[in-house]
């Protein structure tokens, strides 16, 4: 995809791998609508921030009706709010369950089935749901985490399946431990991570490949 002047939206775009996504965007001239709870800085004219809850499914349609008061479609949309919750099964809240499969499943659902229609009239477009490792293996203590990421892999290959024929790219990226503000929420603490400029400027390269190529997953771990 050629980004200049395509419309993208990015969710989790006030820190990580999200707010880097955004800065890369906005620097090949797309215009970026990002959707995160805290104020999503980006020093860039073509970035706009909209305050969103992408758990609530009103927070949601409301930040798709703005974006389609002022664009008749989105060329680019960027799956990727997420956070993490480790622990052995019965430490787990069910309220911290369903936040988590709120945040990082149902999230992915509410705001695809907006973009999905402008997308299949144009039959050009592409959704990135940003995964993890923990969608791809299971690991001790990782069992709220892991359910919502591989939910993330199984609705992405379906998507891929399905849009495919209208000519709209589903790609799933898997990254491993990366350096963001997610560790500090997490409570726990990697041997080795990635750089969330590197991982940011991979999920570019991906959206940048030519529209008749589809890359479908992809993972990618530090060294
Ligand atoms: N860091 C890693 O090692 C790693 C590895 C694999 C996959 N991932 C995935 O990568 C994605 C980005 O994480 P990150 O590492 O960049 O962590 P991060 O720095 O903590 O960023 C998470 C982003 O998600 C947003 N977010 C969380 N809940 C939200 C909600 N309810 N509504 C709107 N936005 C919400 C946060 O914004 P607000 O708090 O402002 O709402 C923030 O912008 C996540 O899906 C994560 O699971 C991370």
């Amino acid at each position: 995809m050629n980004l200049n002047g395509k419309v993208a939206v990015v969710t989790g775009s006030s820190s990580g791998i999200g707010l880097e996504l955004c800065r890369l965007l906005t620097a090949k001239e797309a215009r970026v609508f990002g959707l995160s709870r805290r104020e999503s800085r980006v020093d860039h004219p073509g970035f706009h921030w909209l305050q969103t809850d992408v758990a609530k499914q009103e927070e949601v349609d409301s930040a798709f009706d703005a974006i389609f008061g002022k664009h008749e479609q989105v060329d680019l949309l960027v799956n990727n709010a997420g956070f993490g919750v480790f622990g052995d099964v019965e430490t787990i809240a069910p309220e911290t369950w369903n936040r988590l499969i709120g945040t990082n499943l149902t999230a992915m659902f509410l705001c695809t089935r907006k973009t999905v229609p402008g997308m299949k009239a144009a039959r050009k477009g592409m959704i990135v749901n940003v995964v993890s490792i923990a969608g791809k293996r299971g690991f001790k203590g990782g069992s709220a985490y892991c359910a919502s990421k591989f939910g993330v892999n199984g609705f992405s290959e379906a998507l891929m399946e399905e849009l495919r024929e209208y000519g709209i790219r589903v790609c799933s990226i898997n990254p491993g431990s990366t350096g963001t503000e997610f560790f500090s929420h997490a409570g726990i603490e990697p041997k080795k991570l990635m750089n969330a400029v590197d991982v940011a400027a991979l999920i570019l390269s991906l959206i940048e490949l030519p529209d008749d190529m589809l890359p479908d997953q992809m993972v990618v771990r530090p060294m």
